[in-house]
């Protein structure tokens, strides 16, 4: 299968690119950067095998018929464009996360897949960590009893407000689009199972540190269906450890580490730690779409749920501004 790379950046070399490799039925193929030479250098120093791999404009890349799926890792702002231009091309798609910057634009995207009969799947890559599939498996059984609370703290420290994340051209958040939204798919993926959906959100945010017009860092609370309650602290402004902390009736686990790109990390539990081997969570993500696309079957994180993350992240972003706690029941403006 043929992948070709929409933002050929950081996320997509670093971490993608090698995961392709490493995947037997998955070819780097080609290559669309908004510079021809920095084009024409990714796709030789990263081996793309399409005759013509390198490429200055989208509908080229996408014209090829030999190209079968793209990665869009491109700012958060452009993915509406790429994947709806990708969907009527007729390419499946790994799209990074967060899905789109509107709930409009995420059904934008979802309606394009539907219609052209492409596999949409949202790359949250923290799905796939070996640890969290193992504590999400201990959750199901009931390893804890009632789930109450869970807790993420995961930052990094950017150095200077230059990021793209900050800009509103290219991004709608920064701090909750670079982390929060991890937290939050984490969050729903290992409690609304149990706990049922998020019924209020309350956000605290920081813009002390860069003064930039965008989230530095956030401080959310929500609550569920079922009385639970959730937090997590997300920031560019510091470096820290990760911390994931889950807790129920009759027992509790805590991550140390594993929120990442590496696939690592510590869980201890109750009834001691949670033993696992650490895969890479990118070879994972990749050999999900790939089955997803030749089973015909959903991925791991589906268009529905990168739908429902974005909502809660536009909910989050209208609680911090407005000062006070947000309910489920929202009119359209306020996604
Ligand atoms: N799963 C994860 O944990 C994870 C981690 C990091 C990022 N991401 C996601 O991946 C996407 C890319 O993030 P990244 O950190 O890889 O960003 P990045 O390093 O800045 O790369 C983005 C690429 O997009 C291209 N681009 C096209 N139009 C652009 C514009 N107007 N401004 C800036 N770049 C533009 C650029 O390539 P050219 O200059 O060659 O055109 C750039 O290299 C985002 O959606 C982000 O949320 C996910």
């Amino acid at each position: 299968m043929n992948i070709g790379i929409l933002g050929a950046g950081g996320i997509a070399l670093d971490r993608h690119v090698p995961a392709i490799d490493a995947h037997p039925e998955l070819t780097f193929w080609s290559v669309v950067s908004r510079d021809a030479a920095r084009a024409a250098a990714v796709a030789e120093s990263h081996g793309a095998a399409a005759p013509q791999p390198a490429h200055t404009d989208v509908r080229t890349l996408l014209a090829d018929p030999e190209l079968d799926a793209v990665l869009i890792a491109t700012p958060d702002r452009m993915h509406e464009a790429h994947a709806v231009a990708a969907a009527r091309a007729g390419k499946h798609i790994l799209l990074e996360k967060p899905m789109a910057t509107s709930v409009e634009a995420c059904h934008a995207i979802e309606d394009a897949c539907q219609e052209a009969g492409v596999t949409l799947a949202m790359a949250y890559h923290m799905r796939h960590h070996a640890g969290h599939r193992a504590l999400k498996s201990a959750v199901d059984a009931g390893a804890f009893g009632t789930l109450r609370h869970m807790r993420i703290h995961w930052t990094f420290a950017a150095p200077d407000g230059s990021n793209w994340r900050a800009r509103p051209d290219t991004g709608r958040w920064w701090s909750l689009a670079a982390n929060g939204t991890h937290c939050l798919d984490q969050i729903l993926w290992l409690m609304t199972g149990q706990c049922g959906e998020i019924t209020r959100v309350a956000c605290i945010q920081s813009h002390a540190k860069f003064s930039s017009r965008h989230d530095e860092s956030s401080g959310v609370l929500m609550a569920f269906e079922s009385g639970a309650t959730a937090e997590f602290f997300v920031s560019v402004q510091i470096d820290s450890p990760s911390r994931l902390e889950i807790y129920g009736d009759s027992g509790w686990a805590r991550a140390e580490d594993t929120m990442g790109r590496h696939g690592a990390g510590r869980i201890e539990t109750h009834a001691g730690p949670i033993a696992y081997t650490p895969t890479d969570p990118f070879l994972e993500e990749w050999t999900d779409f790939h089955r997803a696309i030749t089973g015909n079957r959903s991925p791991e994180v589906s268009a529905r749920e990168g739908s429902t993350n974005v909502t809660w992240l536009a909910r989050i972003q209208h609680a911090a501004k407005e000062r006070h706690p947000v309910a489920g029941n929202l009119s359209p403006e306020t996604n």
